[in-house]
């Protein structure tokens, strides 16, 4: 049997369809890119409404699963942007309705942790989760994922994008600028902003800018962003680590497809004695094949909900939802 998983926080419209082993059967994504500048929610929620029937068939047939082998219909609840939001739960619900199926919830955070986590093969890893809205470093505890450390302003992927797009680029960023930064060689000095597990990258984007406004070249800036910021990440990822006597680290969300942060981390993870995983890449950026494996979580724990209260959740954060399949 099948679990079918809708995504839609923000840029990227996806359907995933996986198996009760976590076999990926199929996955079908369009992603939304704004002609300039950052994403405005009500174009992107359009643009999910107009390709969802299509990607849902694209999905059904490129895996050859039939809608009688579905089990259930997973959906993206929060956090993420409520008008994309609500186009993904509108079409759960309709297939849900017809197909007979129950709807499971599914939070986006613990989402990308799963996929990482059943991928690794890791039973209680230490979690870096790097998105574009988020940036995390979670760990499992009594019930929940706890947040041990996080980002105070901006998620790493949207400093990186604003940036990229401050600097001419356009939207997403962050693969561009780590093509840009292979060609820079100059560390440039950057406010390095750690506090505790936590970080910060506002004060960065200010003097990236400022440097840029200086005349510093696009490739040495790119390079000194990517080496500072990746920096941060690393030294708090140690840091629980060390908090947690844990040995092993698993990646996750679109910033962990970066070659460098893989890197970086790995070093760091491998120098103490563990080990790290980080998923492929069209399962680390959003995807619904995500959605589909935790509903499998979710549905064996018996977290169903029916039409009427399959509400969105915006702000939904990751250690406010319950985990029952890993334990009390
Ligand atoms: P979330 O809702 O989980 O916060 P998200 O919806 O923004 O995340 P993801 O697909 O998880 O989406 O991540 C997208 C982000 O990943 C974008 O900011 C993009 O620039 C960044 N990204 C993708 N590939 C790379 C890369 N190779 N290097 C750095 N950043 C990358
Ligand atoms: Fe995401």
């Amino acid at each position: 049997m099948v679990v079918l998983g809708i995504e839609s926080t923000a840029h990227t419209a996806s359907v995933g369809l996986v198996d009760s082993t976590a076999r990926v059967l199929g996955i079908a994504s369009d992603m939304y890119r704004p002609p300039a500048g950052g994403i405005h929610p009500r174009e992107a929620a359009n643009h999910h409404v107009e390709v969802f029937p299509g990607l849902v068939e694209k999905a059904l047939a490129s895996s050859g699963v039939r809608p009688g082998e579905i089990e259930a219909v997973a959906f993206s609840q929060g956090p993420g942007l409520g008008p994309c939001l609500r186009a993904g739960a509108t079409v759960a619900r309709m297939l849900s309705m017809a197909w007979q199926r129950p709807l499971v919830p599914v939070n986006h955070c613990v989402a990308h942790v799963e996929i990482a986590r059943v991928l690794s093969g890791m039973e209680d890893p230490l979690l870096l989760y790097a998105s574009g809205g988020n940036t995390q470093v979670i760990a499992y505890g009594r019930g929940r994922y706890r947040v041990l450390g996080e980002t105070l302003d901006i998620g790493i992927g949207n400093f990186l994008d604003k940036l990229w797009i401050e600097l001419g680029g356009t939207f997403p960023g962050g693969p561009q600028l780590e093509a840009e930064a292979k060609l820079g060689s100059e560390l440039l000095p950057l406010p390095y902003s750690v506090h505790g597990m936590d970080v910060a990258f506002s004060g960065m984007l200010t003097a990236a800018l400022a440097l840029a406004g200086r005349g510093s070249s696009r490739p040495d800036l790119s390079y000194s962003v990517e080496v500072t910021a990746y920096s941060m990440l690393t030294e708090i990822t140690e840091r629980a680590l060390a908090h947690r006597r844990g040995e092993a680290v698993v990646l996750g969300g679109g910033v962990a497809c970066n070659e460098r942060l893989r890197g970086m981390v790995k070093a760091m993870v491998e120098g103490r004695g563990g080990r790290t995983f980080a998923p492929p890449r069209n399962l680390c950026v959003d995807n619904g094949a995500m959605i589909a494996w935790t509903g499998w979580l979710a549905l064996g724990a018996g977290q169903t909900v029916s039409v009427e209260g399959s509400g969105v959740e915006p702000r939904q954060r990751t250690d406010l939802v319950a985990t029952p399949w890993r334990g009390s």
